[in-house]
Formats: C-alpha cells, structure tokens, sequence
C-alpha cells in the first residue's frame, strides 16, 4: 500500500518569500479558477492561447495558469514558465481518478512520486515510465513542500500521501485489466493527465515541485459524470491548499 493517510502539525521550511514567483499550475481554467479572487496586484498576460496572472498573494508573487491537459502541453507550459519567469517552486494542483480503493471522492492525494505511466520503451530494455537514455522514471515531489501539503487540513476530505501515475488517456474503466495494472502492478494510488510531465521539466529545471491532486472520480465507468460534476469543487480544494503552502 503505498498511501498513507496523515495529521498532525507541523511540516518543512520549503520554498520561502522570495523575489522569484510560485507557479501555481493546473490542467483547466476551472482547477485554477478559485485561486484568482485571492491574488493582489493581479496582471494578465499570456503567450499563444494561454493567459497568464500575475501578482501576489500575501507577498509572495506568484504565477497562476493553466497549462492544458495531457502530457505534452502541460510539460511544453512548464517550460515556458520556467523560462520566462524563473520560479522558485511549482504547485501543481487539479484532480484525478483514484485507484487506491482507500480513496473516497473529495479526498486528496499528496504525490511523494508520479510517473508517466505509459511511456514504455520495455523492448527496448528499459523500464516501464523510463525516459529512455537518461536518468528519469519515478519523479520526486520536492520532500518539504509535500510535508507541508501533507498538514494541510482542508474543509473537505481526507488528505493521503501517494503515487500519482500519469499518462494520456481519461481512465474509465474499474474492473478490468488496465485499472488492476495500473493499480496492483504500479502501485498507483490516483491516476490523471499532466502531474508527472510537468514534475520532469521540474526536475531537469531543477525546480522543487509539488502534485496534488483530489479525488473528482474512481476512474471507472461513472468517472466522465462525476469529474464534470467535481471540477468546481476540486479547485476551491485546490486553493486551501496553496493557502496553506504559501508562506
Ligand atoms: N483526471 C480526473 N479523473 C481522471 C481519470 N479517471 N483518468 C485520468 N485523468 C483523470
């Protein structure tokens, strides 16, 4: 079992004020939808189709966007960010389908690791999630920022430590094959679209990053329902928690 359900008080020193901004990240405008009340000074700027908001929230400058959904967008959005702001740390927040039957809808899952699960170049010799030719597979989410997210104690919800599989499909099946591997095989507590894309570009940036996501759906056959009912819901969520890492 690779999650853990966590309290108590207390929690890393992790990315402090600073001059460089906190990029707070999600897949859709709706995840990052309630973060936008909150920041002062707030500027909009943007590249290509994206917008982007700039200004602070109690002093610390930040950054909100969202970065599109899937792999590839969300990791080229990282990098742009990365390379046109130079933030100190990057908060990943949106939802995602659970595999981990621990978990209910409206919990959270803190990513200790992520993955990108359906990169497999296993013919090849390497293994499943490996980025060929170099030293990338399990993604490590920065040790104090997911301390700190792990004593966040939000208004709805259980909080748990876990590992977040990633990959470009909407999971909707329970029962079958794939939801046992993706579970029993890869230990995955929750399962989505950009957490472990956007955490490489991190890495390579060497940038400390953070994913957390809560539960919108039990990434089977109810999930397409109840992740258009829950998308709202999980950014208010998502937002108590940047409340409670900023610092
Ligand atoms: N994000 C939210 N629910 C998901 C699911 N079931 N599969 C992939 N990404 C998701």
């Amino acid at each position: 079992m690779s999650s853990e359900s966590t309290g108590g008080s207390g929690g890393g020193s992790g990315a402090g004020p600073s001059d460089s901004p906190m990029l707070l990240l999600g897949a859709l405008d709706a995840e990052v939808e309630a973060f936008k009340e909150h920041i002062d000074g707030a500027k909009e700027t943007g590249w290509r189709e994206y917008r982007f908001l700039e200004g602070a929230i109690r002093g610390q400058a930040v950054i909100v966007s969202r970065c599109g959904v899937g792999k590839s967008l969300s990791a080229m959005l990282t990098q742009h960010l990365i390379d046109r702001y130079t933030p100190s740390a990057i908060i990943f927040t949106g939802v995602a389908g659970a595999l981990n039957p621990e978990l209910e809808i409206g919990d959270t899952v803190v990513a200790r690791t992520c993955m990108q699960y359906d990169l497999d170049a296993r013919a090849l010799g390497f293994e499943l999630g490996e980025v060929p030719y170099t030293s990338y597979r399990i993604l490590e989410g920065d040790p104090d920022l997911v301390e700190r997210a792990l004593t966040c104690k939000p208004s709805a919800g259980s909080v748990h430590a876990g590992h977040v599989l990633t990959g470009d499909s909407f999971v909707v099946t329970s029962k079958d094959d794939s939801h046992r591997y993706l579970r029993e095989d890869l230990g995955g507590d929750a399962v989505e679209m950009e957490g472990a894309s956007v955490g490489l570009v991190a890495t390579v940036n060497d940038i400390p990053f953070v994913v957390i996501r809560t539960i919108s759906d039990k990434a089977d056959t109810s999930a397409s329902i109840n992740f258009a009912k829950f998308v709202k819901k999980a950014s208010r969520n998502a937002w108590e928690f940047v409340d409670h890492l900023l610092p």
